[in-house]
């Protein structure tokens, strides 16, 4: 039976306390960044175990800002997966850097360890992994490759909020990176609408982050011995307007307080989805690896479009017909015009993310999707051949 609502491959859910958070603020005398900017911060401090955490307008402009902090050359090179939002690459683009890309893990879909040692050059300075789906990459092994050799690692954990690493301790305590960034975009596991945060434990970064995010402004009067008086400002730096507004933190601040509970539901539904599609042969599910707790912000299935003799084009609209929205995460950015136009990218040098961009699917998954929900979706891909 089709649902009587349209089930998207994810959604935000919103209850009537983060609701009262933001009208509370809409009643203050804060809109823009203010006390709860500080609060949302603080909460993300304690929650990740980071030293210190800036939000920003949107998870782009938090790697953004990131690379920005540590001030490369221009010219010099930075590595990332292929496999992820543009918004990784891009962020190296916009601060001059040459984008390098690295093939993924055919398993975990995460960055290739081992290729990436093999990609570093005298020009590295930067590596973006992507804890994509929210599934982390081993950061012990990754930071002993970049270790001494003058390369940062930034976290992009968009995806993984809420994810645990192999010891257990949790994404963005920026145990083996400089910094880690997250999004708050509406399908992302928690929303402030558009919203995103860096967190770090080193002190300079955080300084420089937060004069970043506002015009490069800064209290501190570095150029002059005596302060001339309370309005007085310097810009040290060519800075941005990255900042959040209190009324997007009131609702971070309330949806954070359920994070844990949406992974949890997240959880179950993966669960409730694994095991019959285990027993497909032309579907495979996603694999954790052992020991990390993924707080599975996408549900990603390969698809054998070959022997089912169907298109994902069809596919997607046959569960399209039936209510089921469906997407594909991503489209390897070495194969953007932007990117092919601009750097000479072969695609025959990634041939385990073109088998993964020719297989995925994601299917719906959000903590609102109701055990019925899923079972319809069973049924619909089972029906698929
Ligand atoms: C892996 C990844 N990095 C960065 C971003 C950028 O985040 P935002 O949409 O908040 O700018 C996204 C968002 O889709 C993402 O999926």
């Amino acid at each position: 039976m089709t649902p009587n609502k349209f089930l998207n491959y994810g959604r935000q859910f919103i209850d009537d306390d983060d609701i009262q958070c933001v009208v509370e603020t809409l009643r203050s005398n804060f809109l823009t960044q203010g006390p709860k900017v500080r609060e949302f911060e603080e909460a993300l401090c304690d929650y990740t175990e980071a030293k210190y955490c800036v939000c920003v307008a949107n998870g782009t402009a938090a790697l953004h800002l990131s690379v920005a902090a540590l001030e490369i050359e221009k010219g010099m090179e930075g590595i990332t997966s292929p496999i992820t939002f543009m918004a990784s690459s891009n962020s190296l683009v916009y601060n001059g850097l040459i984008p390098r890309f690295v093939d993924i893990d055919p398993k975990t879909y995460l960055i290739d360890i081992k290729k990436t040692e093999n990609t570093l050059t005298d020009k590295t300075r930067v590596i973006i992994p992507v804890h994509f789906t929210g599934q982390p990459v081993d950061m012990e092994k990754l930071s002993d490759i970049a270790k001494n050799r003058n390369v940062h690692i930034i976290e992009d954990a968009a995806h993984a909020i809420g994810s645990k690493y192999l010891d257990g301790t949790r994404v963005g305590n920026c145990q083996h990176s400089s910094m880690t960034i997250f999004s708050f975009h509406p399908v992302k596991t928690i929303t402030t609408g558009e919203g995103g945060a860096i967190t770090t434990n080193d002190e300079t970064l955080y300084q420089k982050l937060l004069e970043l995010r506002s015009h490069g402004i800064t209290k501190a009067t570095n150029k002059l011995t005596t302060n001339p008086g309370p309005w007085y400002h310097e810009m040290h730096m060519l800075g941005f307007n990255y900042r959040l507004t209190d009324i997007q933190a009131a609702l971070g601040k309330s949806q954070l307080k359920k994070l844990d509970e949406f992974i949890k539901r997240r959880r179950e539904i993966v669960a409730k989805y694994n095991e019959p599609f285990r027993k497909i042969e032309w579907l495979a599910t996603p694999y954790e690896q052992d020991n990390v707790y993924s707080a599975f912000h996408l549900y990603v299935v390969q698809i054998n479009f070959e022997l089912i003799k169907k298109s994902r084009k069809q596919v997607m609209e046959i569960l399209f017909e039936k209510g089921i929205g469906t997407q594909v995460h991503y489209i390897p950015v070495y194969r953007q015009p932007y990117y092919q136009d601009n750097y000479s990218l072969n695609i025959n040098e990634y041939p385990k993310s073109e088998h993964y961009y020719n297989q995925c699917l994601s299917l719906p998954l959000y903590p609102d999707l109701k055990d019925e929900d899923v079972d319809y979706i069973i049924q619909s891909i089972k029906e698929l051949f």
